[in-house]
């Protein structure tokens, strides 16, 4: 798991929180706030790739959040529908590799489909990866990737069980940004978030801004690394 020893962030993660209470300040629905949420969510993804992050990993849908009200994750589902059937050939155009992360059997059957292909259309991207968590949770993750080793039947290295998880392949994250004002990691990348530097923000995430976003890109270039050791 590679992290990055340069000044500026490689992998950056957002758990995007607040849609809800955002749209409540507001007298409206929900779901408005989720709706709000995915417009500034693509914008966002075009700004971040825009200054140079080569991966991005988006928490979209935790396993806890799939016992919301009925109502709540059938339009989150739609939403998610829209994206992945209408919001892909600028990934392809641009280059970025689109992957997925969570239990896709805890989600629509069409949904899981549309993702495949979103994976497939999208598999040559070589510029810069996005990934959504979605009907993810960490510490299930980390157990799903010991029922795996347990199978080997054989002692893991670092490096072989990280290889296990749903984010095999991809960097440790350098900067996780959560919004919403809650300082909190709600089972999100547990494992591969070990050395990440924090950014919380008190805006909903409607109201994160781009500007908001090159702040905490900012503060993390003043972050001084030692992942534990000594200052050189
Ligand atoms: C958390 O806010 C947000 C979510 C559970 C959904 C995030 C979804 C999007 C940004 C939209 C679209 C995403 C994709 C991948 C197309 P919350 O509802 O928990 O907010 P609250 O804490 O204020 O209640």
């Amino acid at each position: 798991m590679a992290t990055s020893d340069m000044g500026a962030p490689y992998h950056v993660g957002i758990i995007m929180d607040g849609n809800g209470r955002w749209a409540k300040r507001r007298l409206l629905p929900r779901l408005a706030g989720h709706r709000a949420g995915m417009k500034r969510m693509l914008s966002l993804i075009e700004h971040a790739f825009d200054t140079g992050i080569k991966e991005l990993t988006l928490f979209a849908l935790s396993t806890e959040n799939l016992s919301r009200p009925k109502e709540e994750l059938d339009g989150l589902f739609d939403l998610f529908r829209l994206y992945f059937t209408q919001h892909i050939t600028p990934l392809c155009e641009k280059g970025i590799r689109l992957r997925v992360i969570g239990d896709r059997t805890l989600i629509p059957a069409d949904i899981a489909r549309l993702i495949a292909e979103a994976e497939e259309k999208t598999k040559g991207g070589e510029r810069a990866l996005l990934t959504f968590a979605i009907g993810y949770g960490g510490q299930q993750d980390i157990v799903a990737a010991c029922n795996k080793a347990v199978s080997e039947g054989k002692p893991q290295t670092l490096e072989s069980f990280a290889e296990k998880l749903s984010t095999g392949g991809m960097s440790a994250m350098d900067l996780l940004i959560r919004t919403g004002g809650e300082m909190r990691l709600s089972n999100f990348l547990l494992f591969e978030a070990a050395y990440a530097e924090l950014w919380f923000s008190e805006k909903m995430f409607p109201a994160f801004s781009d500007e908001d976003f090159d702040e905490a890109i900012r503060d993390y270039r003043t972050r001084d690394r030692r992942f534990g050791k000594l200052r050189k």
